[in-house]
């Protein structure tokens, strides 16, 4: 039930917090050893590449986990959308070994793909929210996100979810390969600081509110724009205020501005620019300052340790590589509070439903 909220979407949002502590818990025994099946590990241990395959808002947490399985676990990812990669699949690397994210574990173009994986005898993973999904039954190993039932149609916890899953996943797996990142990974401490750190951005929300009524919610076009893990980011952030809020977002690379979406920038265009990746963080505040110079209306979303006075949301400390846990936030709440300011059904988006089960 929805308690005392007025939307699921809210209460996901807020859950947060205790999905990464009940992730920490379940996924990270009392000496430190992580609990991962040994047969997945033996297997992944055997490939060359994964190829992560999802959709929307999970696809996005794929992109994310890119970063996280080649730093970690120093293994090369593709990230490819089901609907796409179903039909038209490249070579794959010797030895593949796919990882289909799914909240519902029953969309039906990552499935397709799963069928296909199946017929070629190679070896898979679901993680899903739901055990008993489709995915899940038809994959060979299966782990639980552990984010509790997810309602509203604007995926929440379940993304920060899959961040942190991935994590224990590539941690587990660099760790079977001696690796000496993974082994340095300080996973317990990150998943606390995640946890500590969302309640940070929840506890603000009057805040969020205030800057959402200022920057967006009387515009029809919004940029999010980040570079690295910002980027991958950012696409997540349009995602989520398009989805509810019908304001047409677009996420961006911030670097690829200049390359001809910057036409687009007119005096008060919203540009919400992300700044939590280090080896990005000064050429984007370049990017800052050019779409200013044309009148763009800029919000900064900084991580504490990159931040600068002015900027308006603070992201407080914690490893850049899972940094979306916690700066998705910011942009969920802009979202939800975007859609409400509009009049708009906030849990169920006209046009949309929460699995799709249609290619
Ligand atoms: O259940 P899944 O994670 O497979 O769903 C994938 C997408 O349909 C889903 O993430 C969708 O993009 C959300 N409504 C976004 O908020």
């Amino acid at each position: 039930s929805k308690g005392t909220y007025d939307h699921y979407m809210l209460k996901e949002i807020d859950e947060q917090p205790n999905v990464m502590r009940k992730i920490s818990q379940n996924y990270i025994k009392n000496d430190g050893s992580l609990n991962v099946e040994t047969a997945l590990l033996d297997e992944m241990k055997k490939a060359d590449r994964l190829y992560i395959v999802a959709a929307g808002t999970s696809y996005h947490a794929g992109l994310v986990g890119k970063n996280i399985f080649e730093r970690i676990a120093d293994i090369p990812v593709d990230v490819e959308l089901g609907s796409e990669f179903g039909y038209h699949m490249p070579k794959l690397s010797k030895h593949p070994f796919f990882i289909f994210l799914s909240q519902s574990g029953e969309t039906a173009d990552s499935r397709q793909v799963l069928v296909k994986v199946n017929e070629m005898n190679l070896p898979s993973l679901t993680m899903t929210n739901v055990p008993n999904s489709t995915l899940s039954r038809e994959a060979t190993f299966t782990m639980e996100l552990l984010a509790g039932p997810e309602i509203a149609v604007a995926s929440t916890k379940a993304y920060t979810a899959q961040i942190a899953v991935e994590s224990v996943l590539a941690k587990a797996l660099g760790e079977v390969k001696d690796l000496k990142v993974a082994h340095e990974f300080n996973l317990k401490e990150q998943l606390a600081l995640a946890a500590n750190g969302i309640q940070t951005i929840v506890d603000e929300k009057d805040k969020i509110k205030a800057l959402t009524a200022d920057y967006l919610t009387d515009q029809s076009d919004a940029f999010y724009i980040g570079r690295g893990i910002d980027y991958a980011l950012s696409l997540e952030a349009a995602l989520k205020l398009k989805e509810i809020s019908y304001i047409h977002a677009e996420g961006f690379a911030a670097g690829e501005l200049k390359h001809g979406t910057i036409a687009l920038i007119e005096k008060d265009t919203p540009v919400i620019a992300y700044i939590n990746d280090g080896a990005g963080a000064s050429h984007t505040r370049g990017n800052i300052q050019e779409v200013e110079a044309r009148g763009a209306h800029v919000l900064v979303i900084a991580s504490q340790k990159y931040a600068e006075p002015g900027d308006q949301i603070i992201i407080p400390e914690i490893d850049e590589l899972i940094s979306p846990i916690i700066s998705v936030v910011p942009a969920q709440l802009i979202a939800y509070y975007a859609s409400l300011a509009r009049g708009n059904d906030v849990d169920k988006p006209r046009n949309l439903a929460k699995s799709v089960t249609v290619e």
